[in-house]
């Protein structure tokens, strides 16, 4: 498989290269042939050139690689975030990938939670009427299409229901903003039905981010819409120890590809300081891993972090001294001791 790596801005250009030569490390040893492309979009080149998502990128994409894997988008050059919206919200529009997996990680287990993510706030609709130079009136509308409902809860239960979980909550406002509440609740209470094991259940957004914080073992598998899925992704990050820790995978239900990105942001109060924690970035690539099927190299990489995460090496986030490079040199040194030597070469031609 072929990577295409976009470091983006800030600390993403600071974690996603640190943990590159982990997961060439791992492909080596278990004979993966992962190979990747770094591409420069970002704010760098959007500055000096207008480009964002450069034209064809989408299709490219599409034809030569089989990943993504994102650091991050945000420059305070670029206050309105354009070029952000350009290339990140553009790849997750434009790739469909419409199911983005957030999982938090807690004591009492994993609760896994997907957020839609490319309708509904984010659709991209919307406009605004000035007066004067000041904006009187300012639309953006929350769209959704049963296609891309259906198709992201159906995914999201079976993914529930091949993990075991037993439980399913829809979160969602139809109290308040009732025609996108009662479409996801019409299409959740069906989609259910194909899954006996799923006691599924609906709670309104602003009571499940209560319980979530006072008790989030209530949970063990959540659904959201665009915008609940983003703020609740970041209560749970909090939840489970820091932004820095969190990872994800942006699925395309219908082709399997996929973008995995941390759900941290380019963080300028950290950026160039080096102390940035590289965890979030690399378990998204242990979700990578894992989505292409490699489940015994993703779970020695995964082991490595999490035990290089408890020691001297973590990141200042973690109460620990390292730095970027110190902890992923930590955990490429784990990394060592634990995988397979790397499989033969290839045998020549007429060995058979
Ligand atoms: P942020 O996630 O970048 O940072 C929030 C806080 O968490 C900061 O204090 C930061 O230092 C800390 N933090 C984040 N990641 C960390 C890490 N790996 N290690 C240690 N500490 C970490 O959110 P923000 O400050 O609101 O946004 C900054 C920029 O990033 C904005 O332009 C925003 O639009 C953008 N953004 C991009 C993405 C993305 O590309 N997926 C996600 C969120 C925000
Ligand atoms: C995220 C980010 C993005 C989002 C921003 C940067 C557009 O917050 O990936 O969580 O809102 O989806
Ligand atoms: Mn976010």
């Amino acid at each position: 498989m072929r990577i295409a790596v976009v470091p983006g801005d800030g600390i993403g250009k600071e974690v996603v290269p640190a943990t590159l030569p982990a997961l060439t490390a791992v492909s080596e040893a278990f004979g993966l042939g992962l190979s990747y492309d770094v591409l420069d979009w970002g704010a760098d080149r959007w500055l000096a050139t207008g480009v964002g998502l450069p034209p064809g990128a989408l299709d490219r994409l599409a034809r030569d690689y089989g990943a993504v894997y994102l650091g991050a988008l945000g420059d305070p050059r670029i206050p309105d975030m354009a070029h952000g919206r350009e290339i990140l919200l553009g790849l997750r529009r434009g790739l469909d990938l419409c199911v983005n997996h957030r999982p938090v990680v807690l004591e009492h287990g994993v609760v896994d939670l997907y957020r839609e993510n490319t309708q509904g706030l984010y659709a991209g609709v919307g406009g605004s009427v000035a007066r004067s130079g000041a904006v009187t009136v300012a639309i953006d509308e929350c769209v959704y299409t049963r296609e891309t409902v259906e198709s992201f809860v159906r995914y999201c239960l079976a993914r529930l229901h091949a993990a075991g979980r037993r439980r399913a909550t829809l979160v969602h406002k139809s109290n308040a903003v009732p025609n996108t509440g009662r479409l996801w609740q019409d299409v959740f209470r069906r989609e259910l039905r194909a899954f006996p094991g799923l006691a599924g259940s609906e709670e309104y957004a602003d009571s499940f981010c209560y319980h979530l914080v006072r008790d989030p073992s209530r949970y063990e598998g959540v659904l959201a819409p665009n915008l609940f899925g983003d703020v609740i992704s970041d209560i749970g990050a909090a939840l489970a120890g820091g932004l820095g820790l969190a990872p994800s995978a942006s699925i395309c239900p219908d082709t399997g590809f996929a973008l995995f990105e941390p759900v941290h942001g380019s963080a300028p109060d950290i950026a160039g300081t080096g102390t940035a924690n590289p965890y979030g970035a690399a378990m998204s690539l242990v979700l990578l891993l894992e989505h292409a099927g490699h489940r015994a190299a993703a779970e020695v990489f995964r082991s490595c972090l999490v035990e290089a995460a408890a020691g001297p090496a973590a990141t200042p986030d973690l109460g620990g001294s390292g730095t970027t490079r110190q902890f992923m040199a930590e955990v490429t040194a784990l990394l060592e001791r634990r995988l397979p030597a790397a499989p033969p070469a290839a045998a020549g031609p007429g060995t058979d």
